[in-house]
């Protein structure tokens, strides 16, 4: 299979194609990625000499640089990560998220139709669902109810690809996970970066009064569903992926520190963020049921080692936080 990622040079694309290139070592993957302040082609450092493997740097959102891959390479199908991908950065700035996750996709939907793509999966969250009580859970047919510039553009999305497969018989298919951690993932998301504050010593910025809660799901058992989706998914289905590890933020960001061995007093609580969900819940039985996904990697051993990967690379994010990735990629590719 000749396979597209878009986004590989991220957080959760570049741990899909590491474990896709090694399950499948006779596919091609080409992995499209304009990297943004998010993408880190070293993160793929490791594969960059796979003859299966080839970087191509680009936006998702122009259409004619999409259009002409699509033609050269004849993909069999896409699975498209590439996002704008920060809550936080689309309160600040929503404009940017339209123009990636919206105009993106549409652009990967009218190319992957066009060259008669076999399957594309779509890579989305929980957060399209909107918020919940303390009671109950998001299920595929839960209403899409949107709450930050970013789960808006991500819902947008998801509409748009759904409406390519009653229009034009797009074999799609979509994912919605719930919060993912694990390695490489970029110093703004809490866990890397309430790690690296409390190596330094520096305080931990908790928004509100933390009890907000999400499900936590390593970032390998996402890639597995992921995998599963692409392989065995019934087109114009929408799969959930999660349903494990639900934490408020305190007893996540406690147990970290429990951890590294730094006292709880470096908790600062700081103004809560606009809007802020408060709870995430996937229901993730269809899944389980018709794929036979099953999550692998238990929180505590999952937190465990994820901080062991932050303390065992602190190159690789020392680079990130004082900016010097950048270089590495410009002096390579040209980043933007
Ligand atoms: P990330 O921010 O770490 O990586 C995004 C990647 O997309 C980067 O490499 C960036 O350079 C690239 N990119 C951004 N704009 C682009 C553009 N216009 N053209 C081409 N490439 C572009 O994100 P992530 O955490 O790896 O998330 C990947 C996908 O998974 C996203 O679609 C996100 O919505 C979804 N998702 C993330 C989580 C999570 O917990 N991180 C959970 C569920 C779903
Ligand atoms: P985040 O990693 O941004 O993921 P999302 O908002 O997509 O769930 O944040 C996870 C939770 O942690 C969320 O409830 C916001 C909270 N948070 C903080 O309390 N402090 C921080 O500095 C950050 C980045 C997040």
């Amino acid at each position: 299979m000749k396979l597209l990622v878009t986004g590989g040079c991220g957080f959760i694309g570049c741990n899909f194609v590491r474990d896709h290139l090694r399950e499948f070592p006779g596919d091609t993957v080409v992995n499209l990625d304009a990297l943004t302040y998010a993408g880190n082609p070293e993160n793929l450092a490791d594969v960059e000499d796979n003859r299966n493997y080839r970087f191509v740097k680009g936006d998702v959102a122009d259409f004619d640089l999409v259009e002409k891959l699509f033609a050269d390479e004849k993909f069999d199908a896409v699975v498209h990560f590439a996002a704008e991908s920060h809550v936080d950065r689309s309160i600040e700035n929503p404009q940017v998220f339209l123009r990636t996750n919206v105009l993106g996709t549409q652009s990967l939907l009218l190319a992957a139709h066009k060259h008669g793509v076999k399957r594309y999966v779509q890579i989305s969250t929980d957060e399209v669902y909107g918020t919940l009580g303390p009671e109950g859970e998001f299920f595929e047919t839960t209403p899409l109810a949107p709450r930050s510039p970013y789960s808006a553009s991500k819902a947008s999305a998801d509409l748009l690809v759904m409406s390519y497969f009653t229009t034009y018989n797009l074999p799609v298919l979509i994912t919605r996970c719930s919060n993912n951690y694990g390695p490489y993932q970029f110093p703004e998301k809490v866990l890397p970066l309430m790690t690296i504050n409390a190596l330094a010593d520096k305080e931990l910025p908790v928004y509100g009064d933390g009890l907000q809660r999400r499900e936590w799901l390593h970032v390998s058992d996402h890639c597995s569903a992921i995998e599963l989706v692409l392989q065995k998914g019934v087109p114009g289905q929408v799969y959930n992926v999660g349903g494990v590890n639900e934490k408020t933020n305190m007893e996540v960001i406690t147990r970290l520190l429990e951890i590294l061995g730094k006292p709880a007093s470096l908790i600062k609580h700081v103004k809560d963020r606009p809007g802020h969900d408060r709870r995430y819940a996937i229901n993730a039985d269809k899944i389980q049921r018709e794929l036979g996904w099953k999550a692998r990697v238990g929180f505590e051993e999952g937190l465990e080692e994820t901080i062991r990967w932050y303390l065992d690379n602190r190159a690789w994010w020392e680079k990130i936080v004082s900016g010097e990735y950048r270089q590495y990629y410009e002096r390579m590719y040209g980043g933007r």
